[in-house]
């Protein structure tokens, strides 16, 4: 089948979020506090991700959680009592800015669906099936933060739309030693951003892996995934994989992969948490003197 020609899409209105995660990774911090709340400076990660979303055009996203991770949820609605406290002190900006950053239930479809297990990302997305409009479904893991105008989203979107395959996941080239980390492409040829692929593979050695593009969190499935994710066998680590049904439905749908132009952060580890806060300050010049300092060595003095 040849999905370099481009067919009419549906439009893609749908975004899962896989939250359930234990966050082991950033113990103890995580202990009380969902790691996707973990801020970049003031802004929690899952913030990204909606941001993400909402700018990608999506009207219903549809979380996928943990009974423990309430706090999501909280932060995620907008908070009436909250704001009418800010504004009864007078401080009418900050409700504002509140107000804006939450999820209204007038203008987005927001759900909340339990995975009372860690089964896996395919598991996971598997849990929304139900709560997802008809047509492609978006992926996003908030842990993989990518900074950058437009949106990774947004520009995945643009090209999903145009292209012909199925399904579509944002890749990087990483280093060989690096692919074990990852699902990766397997790569047949490149249009610009676009890269065609035949499969991929979830986590391979560096011998054994199909090329160096590795998948990071944004995902543009066609809405079959949920159809290739019932009954799959638990695949790499015993979990159910998304690269798994992704790879089962490529002879059928197609699979491309998207060369984002963002800057990735893997927010799941410290140091990529760190590279995050650090890029992200570098963007706000009320922080310019901290970084300055930083580089100058005077930090411990102030
Ligand atoms: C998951 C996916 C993997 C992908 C990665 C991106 O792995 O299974 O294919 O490359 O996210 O961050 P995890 O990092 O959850 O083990």
């Amino acid at each position: 089948m040849d999905f370099t020609v481009t067919k009419p899409k549906a439009p893609v209105r749908t975004a899962i979020f896989p939250v359930a995660g234990l966050g082991t990774r950033f113990l103890p911090a995580t202990k009380a506090t969902p790691k996707e709340l973990l801020p970049v400076l003031d802004r929690p990660l899952i913030q990204f991700a909606i941001d993400e979303a909402r700018d990608a055009g999506i009207e219903r996203m549809i979380f996928v959680s943990h009974p423990s991770k309430s706090a999501i949820e909280r932060y995620v609605l907008e908070d009436k009592d909250l704001t009418e406290t800010l504004c009864a002190k007078g401080k009418h900006g900050l409700a504002r800015r509140l107000t804006d950053a939450a999820l209204n239930p007038d203008s987005h479809e927001v759900q909340f669906v339990m995975q009372h297990q860690p089964l896996g990302l395919g598991h996971a997305v598997l849990c929304a099936a139900e709560h997802a409009l008809p047509g492609p479904v978006a992926v996003i893991l908030p842990d993989d933060l990518i900074l950058g105008e437009p949106g990774c989203l947004s520009e995945m979107i643009a090209a999903y739309t145009q292209g012909g395959a199925g399904h579509m996941v944002a890749t990087m080239q990483v280093a060989p030693e690096a692919v074990k980390n990852y699902g990766v492409l397997s790569v047949t040829g490149r249009d610009g951003n676009v890269l065609w692929a035949d499969g991929m593979v979830e986590k391979p050695e560096p011998a054994d892996a199909p090329s160096r593009q590795a998948v990071v969190g944004r995902y543009v499935l066609d809405g079959s995934i949920f159809d290739d994710l019932r009954g799959l066998p638990a695949g790499t680590g015993g979990e159910i994989q998304l690269t798994d049904a992704i790879s089962k439905g490529t002879p059928r749908v197609g699979l491309s992969g998207f060369r984002f132009s963002g800057t990735r952060f893997d927010c799941g580890s410290k140091e990529g948490m760190l590279r995050a806060i650090l890029a992200y300050a570098g963007q706000r010049t009320e922080f310019n003197d901290v970084l300055a300092s930083r580089e100058t060595g005077l930090l411990a003095a102030e």
